[in-house]
């Protein structure tokens, strides 16, 4: 789909998840710092046989929305993708994305975000997106914001962990301030 440069001038591709994916897919998300910042649907741990069901999952077309693998050299190192969470208008989906460790602070995020969302709008017909961030994820937050999302609202949650409890910030972004946001040429502009 669309190559885009990382804030030290590399590149990275999204595209296809494939079945050779499956040893780097569990190499890269098979970590703490990963999935503690996860819907619980991510698996934790992450093995290859997670790896595979995944790919084979999206391969089938039972995803509904758009999933990519974000991909440097040839390596599957995160992923990135939309579920449609309701088909009635005003048609919503949600945004997720994780990158292997190895690969934070590079502005890859921050690049791939943008593209994503340009792809829910326009292949999925979407008005909406939100996003759900733990409010502890200050670097999530951050590509959030600079993406154009806004805060609808919090939500408190109960840990299993006595007197402790998560605070989910539900992001929005909606079609007309994206158009409203980012010029005709970027991001949308970049998609092949
Ligand atoms: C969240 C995540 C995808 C960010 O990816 P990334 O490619 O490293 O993000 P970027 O480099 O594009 O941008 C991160 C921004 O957050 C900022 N940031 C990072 N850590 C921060 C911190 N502790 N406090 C404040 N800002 C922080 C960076 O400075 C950067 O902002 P800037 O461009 O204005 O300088 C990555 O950290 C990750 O995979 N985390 C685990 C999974 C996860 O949390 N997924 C999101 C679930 S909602």
């Amino acid at each position: 789909m669309a190559v885009a440069a990382t804030r030290d001038g590399a590149e990275f591709l999204l595209r296809a998840w494939g079945e050779p994916d499956a040893e780097s897919l569990a190499a890269q998300a098979n970590n703490r710092n990963v999935w503690s910042n996860l819907r619980s649907r991510f698996p934790r741990p992450y093995t290859i046989a997670n790896a595979r069901t995944w790919i084979a999952r999206v391969a089938s077309g039972h995803e509904r929305g758009l999933q990519f693998a974000i991909d440097i050299d040839g390596i599957a190192v995160g992923g990135i993708g939309i579920d449609v969470i309701s088909y009635n208008a005003p048609r919503l989906g949600e945004i997720g994305y994780w990158l292997g460790e190895d690969f934070w602070g590079r502005g890859i995020a921050s690049k791939a975000v943008p593209l994503v969302c340009a792809q829910g709008f326009e292949k999925l017909a979407l008005a909406r997106l939100r996003a759900v961030v733990r409010d502890s994820n200050a670097a999530s937050l951050r590509v959030l914001e600079k993406s154009g999302f806004a805060l609808a609202s919090k939500l408190r949650r109960s840990d299993r962990r006595p007197r402790s409890a998560v605070v989910e910030m539900v992001y929005v972004l909606d079609r007309t301030a994206a158009a409203a946001q980012w010029p005709a040429e970027s991001p949308a502009g970049l998609i092949a």
